[in-house]
């Protein structure tokens, strides 16, 4: 049965920075903790705060670090997830270079969907084929997508692969992500959430009314997992 809790801050830093503390608190409770990042606003400032306050944790010998999404790109590229993550926090951190796994986004997608899944399935422990994150972090689009789960390809939520192609729906830029039935089978999965942008559809799918099915992030549901959002109060309509 999955365990839903919601924590709210009043500023986008103070929920990015509460976070970092939980994320923290969480890996040192594992000799090793496998964690998935996501691209977006918030974790920037979830890097910058880690970057500081945790600059020379001995914890990061624990923490292996992957991406719920990548974009396709070459990792010098200003759109590539994993260039944001080194800048703000890799480069400042004695985290083990073997610890950090990236998506190579400037290979074939098909191709990289499917090594990085098998990567993901040599480090990580398996439940049913899948392997088990101790830690996803997730973001929602404006659009209610969730990694690069987009509302126009909902049948990645249920893709039998660990990884799959996405396709940004404005763009046309693909993406590897990890597809719903991973998501749903680590142990926990935190939505970070932050500005009034995002207020209609969090209440929505709070509340189950209007479009919510059509959102991907409403179908995030950790079967034997928790599910925890973070989210400041303009988020949150307040
Ligand atoms: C990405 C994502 C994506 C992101 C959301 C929310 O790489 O773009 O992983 O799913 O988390 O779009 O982004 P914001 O935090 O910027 O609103």
């Amino acid at each position: 049965m999955m365990k839903e809790r919601k924590e709210i801050f009043a500023t986008a830093k103070e929920t990015a920075e509460a976070f970092g503390d939980y994320l923290m608190k969480e890996a040192g409770e594992k000799s090793v903790f496998h964690c998935a990042l996501s691209g977006g606003s918030t974790p920037k400032m979830l890097f910058d705060y880690l970057a500081v306050k945790y600059r020379n944790s001995p914890l990061w010998n624990g923490i292996h670090f992957y991406w719920g999404d990548e974009r396709c790109v070459s990792p010098e590229d200003a759109e590539s997830n994993f260039k944001m993550t080194k800048e703000r926090l890799l480069d400042y951190i004695p985290i083990p270079q073997e610890n950090v796994h990236r998506v190579l986004g400037e290979n074939d997608p098909e191709r990289e969907a499917e090594r990085y899944g098998q990567e993901l399935l040599e480090y990580l422990p398996t439940h049913k084929g899948l392997p088990v994150f101790d830690l996803i972090i997730l973001g929602m689009g404006e659009d209610g997508h969730t990694a690069s789960i987009f509302p126009h390809q909902m049948e990645l939520l249920s893709s039998e692969e660990v990884c799959r192609v996405a396709v940004h729906p404005d763009s046309g830029q693909k993406r590897v992500t990890l597809t719903g039935p991973v998501i749903n089978t680590a142990h926990e999965v935190v939505f970070l959430v932050t500005g009034a942008g995002k207020k209609e559809k969090v209440s929505e799918i709070f509340n189950k009314t209007g479009e919510w099915e059509s959102y991907p992030a409403a179908h995030i549901s950790p079967e034997q997992g928790s599910l925890v959002w973070f989210l400041d109060e303009a988020a949150v309509g307040k």
